[in-house]
């Protein structure tokens, strides 16, 4: 088999690596199929069926994110049947969705939402009466997040980043048929397994998991995405901030290496301190038994008097030092530099040994 493959699609002639997955190459190629539960970085579902295509030589219509790359392939990606049926399965999602779009928060950050305005699915034109569908209230237990089975597709998006991302396994799905739900360990995000890290927010394609926000956010629209490196560990993760009004409303992970969007719980849900009225912005010095606020020139000139009133008095190894992962590798080796040269001991540490391990 060549490791080249030939494909055409709507009469365009793409080229792909052999064994890709079909619906990836054809949006890399431009054609704009829909599709709500396939994600590149999990493992395909077919569940939704929108990415519906023909391939000549097969009978009826299959999901394209089912069917790899292989030569000579004739795939018809668009014509009226297509998306017609394609209206119709979103028709059939919306029929059994709490369309809140008005207050939901992802509005305007929402696939179906999307895909139900390209098709055009206002109330008056749906086919499909809203089923009637018995479901618990949403799981606000954890502290980060939030689940409204309400707004949930099944997708499966959720379950597969936490057990093929994360290596966690925490999601699986609960009862049957409409009534099917996402229950995390026994039934409980609180009581779960879950560490928080938000891959499941990340990939949720609509607003059924949310961040848990201290207030309200603004619309998504309202927001500026900027893109940054966290500051947490020297991993280096690339983070989206939602920035409003100069103040970071919250965190996705950037889909750029090294991270494709993963992050940590501190670094999706830990930057509320910005903005803390008790954050410290300037060293502290004990005076009197009173924190008192100081210049750093005076701060570090008290740091090195008692760094020698010590390695005088009891010898260097009585000094240790604990060096920090919001620090650079580069000021990391420069502090362990500066504890076994200038003041002599090996006594040097990480927090990394705590959390990052
Ligand atoms: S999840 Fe999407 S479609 Fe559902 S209410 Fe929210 S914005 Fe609307
Ligand atoms: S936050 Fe992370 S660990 Fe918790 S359920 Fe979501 S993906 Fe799994
Ligand atoms: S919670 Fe979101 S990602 Fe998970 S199954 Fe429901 S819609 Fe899909
Ligand atoms: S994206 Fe292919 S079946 Fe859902």
């Amino acid at each position: 088999m060549p490791d080249i493959v030939s494909i055409k699609i709507d009469n365009v002639e793409v080229r792909a690596p052999a064994g890709a997955n079909l619906l990836q190459v054809a949006r890399d190629n431009g054609f704009d199929i829909p599709g709500l539960c396939y994600h590149p970085k999990v493992s395909v579902t077919g569940a939704c069926r929108l990415c519906i295509v023909k391939i000549a030589g097969r009978p009826g219509m299959v999901p394209a994110c089912t069917v790899q790359a292989t030569d000579g392939l004739v795939v018809t990606a668009f014509d009226e049947e297509l998306e017609s049926m394609r209206r119709m399965l979103i028709d059939l999602l919306l029929s059994e969705h709490n369309c809140d779009c008005m207050t939901c928060e992802s509005a305007g950050n929402c696939e179906l939402q999307d895909l139900a305005y390209r098709y055009s699915l206002d109330n008056r034109s749906r086919k499909f009466a809203a089923r009637e569908r018995v479901l618990p209230e949403p799981d606000t237990s954890s502290p980060v997040l939030a689940y409204d089975p309400s707004k949930c597709i099944v997708c499966a998006r959720c379950i597969k980043g936490c057990e093929e991302v994360q290596g966690k396994g925490v999601l699986s799905f609960a009862n049957r048929g409409l009534e099917t739900i996402v229950t995390a360990g026994l039934g409980e995000w609180a009581t779960s397994e879950c560490d928080g890290c938000g891959e499941c927010v990340q990939l949720c394609p609509t607003g059924a998991i949310i961040e848990k926000l201290p207030e309200l956010p603004p619309r998504s629209w309202e927001v500026e995405k900027i893109q940054t490196t966290c500051s947490y560990c020297g991993v280096g993760c690339q983070l989206e901030m939602w920035v409003k009004d100069n103040k970071v409303i919250k965190v996705r992970g950037a889909e750029a290496v090294p991270n494709y969007g993963s992050t940590c719980i501190k670094g999706r849900f830990g930057h509320t301190y910005i903005d803390k009225f008790d954050r410290l912005t300037t060293p502290l010095i004990r005076r009197n038994g009173k924190l008192e606020p100081a210049t750093w020139d005076e701060a570090l000139s008290l740091v090195k008097e008692n760094l020698l009133k010590i390695k005088q008095e009891h010898g260097p190894d009585a000094i240790a030092g604990l060096a920090s992962a919001n620090c650079t590798n580069e000021e990391n080796y420069l502090f362990q530099k500066f504890m076994r040269a200038s003041v002599g001991t090996n006594n040097v540490d990480h927090c990394a040994r705590l959390c990052h391990a």
